[in-house]
């Protein structure tokens, strides 16, 4: 492995780089010096350098401009035209190093590529006895999208508090900045009401778990061994709080109507049928689903979404809206006494009369909405303005057609960004390849686009080993994809690829290490497609 500290290797790739010729090192006498608005920034680098060097380097706050030796500043520049909101510069020359930003972000991104500058034993957790050199460079950046997600779904699996605080250090070394929260599902619900504690008490447990991947659609091979958990307020409020120190914005989903058999088992009420129900043991999309007919139904929301929506500062609420069978709508008497009440066409109409009530509540509480493609109506008259599509399902018209309303979207294509897809169906390159903007997209909806997002599904991810395997390094991928610049050089980020999957190492990461398709695989990669496209819901209850 290349140790020359002179060969440069940060990913996501910046704008502009350039070597210089004066190396800087970090001693025990270096300082930290500081604008008093970026005080907190200041602590997260004292922080990170003190374990691995032993030296707590001393912190100094002043509005003073001028340049001191042996120092590393922290600048704060007025130019918010070239340094937009997280865009920094970098220079390291032989008398210190210099980070200039308008905003802390911008900061914090300039450290998280200093992290990269530095030996790779900065990421240990003890006192390593290495030189601290970093090479004298010239480096501006500045972020292609201002969305730069990572989903975890803990419906079908809970990993809790420790494994998300994992994540979210792992996400901030990539500059990610949203952390998408898949809190509830068929198999799971994990967040306390306390208005409705059966919530909790019984939609947050399982009897038992499919196992064995993808194949176990058709063999269903079990687990008898019950799941579950949940996370209470405390919890949520000290994920949140983690998450802002990192720079992070916590995104929670609450996943309706559909995929809500868990909410349903513990209030069979809401359902057109009034149940039982057990909380999911299988993977899926399950008929049953909350039902848009029963008034009631919308209270109960919005008592949920009273008590959770002040947990979470993010401006965003996601309400899912994916995979939402219409069969028990077809055949519920208040369904239909709602499709007659309201002129509706069908029940596709119905699933659009429950987001736009879903959007108001979150209206109401300042939220935007966020929902997948499925929310999205035909006709757009309906539905409120700021409420933003992820794209997952769809081919570009979709995206094409929702953005020239002037609306707004996140992209989470499947085929490239799912990352609990196999690597034989979805490699590394062709997550690197994939650009988020399509082409037929006129230059003035582009902006539009907030950004990317990678989603990491759970239904076959029990163990946080299995976690590192399936997100990383795609996930790496993916945040140059939503960093850097469009234009893309897969064997120049293959070449960058081995120093950040050292960094990986030493924080511990199980990335997956074949990451190209192996022909031997393509054979039962044919089968499982076949068997997808014979029976794609066979599970269905
Ligand atoms: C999804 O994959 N059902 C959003
Ligand atoms: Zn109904």
């Amino acid at each position: 492995m290349e140790k020359d500290p002179r060969v440069i290797s940060i990913i996501p790739k910046p704008v502009k780089c350039e070597l210089t010729s004066e190396d800087f090192f970090i001693n025990k006498e270096t300082k930290i010096i500081f604008n008093p608005k970026f005080q907190p920034v200041a602590e997260y680098l004292q922080a990170i350098l003190s374990n691995p060097t032993g030296f707590t380097l001393s912190l100094e706050k002043t509005e003073d401009d001028s340049l001191s030796k042996n120092a590393i500043h922290l600048l704060l520049v007025d130019d918010t035209e070239k340094f937009r909101n997280e865009s920094y510069s970098l220079v390291v020359n032989s008398d210190g190093i210099i980070l200039h930003a308008s905003h802390s972000n911008g900061i914090f991104y300039a450290i998280q590529t200093l992290r990269q500058l530095l030996p790779i034993e900065i990421e240990s957790k003890m006192v390593e006895k290495v030189s601290w050199i970093i090479p004298g460079i010239n480096i501006f950046d500045s972020p292609r999208f201002k969305w730069r997600g990572f989903m975890l779904d803990e419906g079908r699996h809970f990993h809790g508090i420790n494994v998300v605080k994992r994540i979210l250090d792992v996400m901030a070394l990539h500059k990610l900045n949203v952390f998408h929260w898949h809190l509830t599902e068929d198999q799971g619900w994990r967040i306390d009401v306390k208005k409705y504690p059966k919530l909790a008490k019984v939609g947050a447990w399982r009897k038992a778990s499919q196992i064995g991947g993808y194949k176990s659609f058709i063999r269903k091979k079990r687990s008898n061994i019950p799941h579950g958990g949940y996370y209470t307020h405390e919890d949520l409020r000290e994920i949140v709080e983690y998450a802002q120190n990192l720079h992070i914005m916590v995104v929670p989903e609450i996943d309706l109507p559909g995929h809500s058999r868990a909410l349903l088992a513990a209030y069979p009420e809401y359902s057109c049928t009034g149940g039982p129900f057990e909380v999911a043991t299988d993977w899926g999309i399950f008929k049953d689903v909350l039902c848009p007919g029963k008034e009631q139904v919308f209270t109960f929301l919005e008592e949920i979404l009273k008590e959770i929506v002040p947990i979470f500062p993010s401006p965003y609420f996601h309400i899912g809206g994916d995979e939402a069978p219409k069969d028990r709508w077809k055949t519920c008497s208040d369904c239909q006494k709602r499709i007659v009440d309201n002129n509706l066409s069908n029940e596709n109409d119905l699933q659009q009369y429950f987001t736009t009530r879903l959007v108001k509540l979150l209206k109401n509480f300042n939220k935007i909405p966020i929902g997948w493609n499925e929310i999205l109506p035909v006709q757009y008259d309906e539905l409120d303005q700021d409420v933003i599509g992820q794209h997952w399902l769809h081919g570009d018209e979709i995206v094409v057609d929702h953005l020239r309303q002037g609306r707004k979207c996140i992209i989470s294509r499947f085929f490239y960004t799912y990352l609990d897809y196999p690597y034989t169906m979805t490699p590394l390159r062709k997550s690197y390849m994939f650009d988020p903007i399509p082409e037929e997209l006129e230059q003035i909806h582009r902006r539009n686009i907030l950004g990317l997002e990678a989603p990491l599904w759970t239904e076959w991810i029990p163990t946080v080993s299995r976690i590192d395997w399936q997100t990383f390094p795609r996930l790496t991928a993916l945040a140059e994809v939503a960093w850097s610049q469009q234009e893309k050089n897969y064997a120049n980020f293959r070449k960058r690829l081995p120093r950040f999957l050292l960094r990986l190492d030493k924080l511990g990461i199980k990335y997956a290490k074949e990451t190209v398709v192996d022909p031997s695989k393509i054979k039962r990669l044919f089968k499982f497609l076949v068997m997808v496209l014979q029976d794609p819901q066979n599970n269905v209850s």
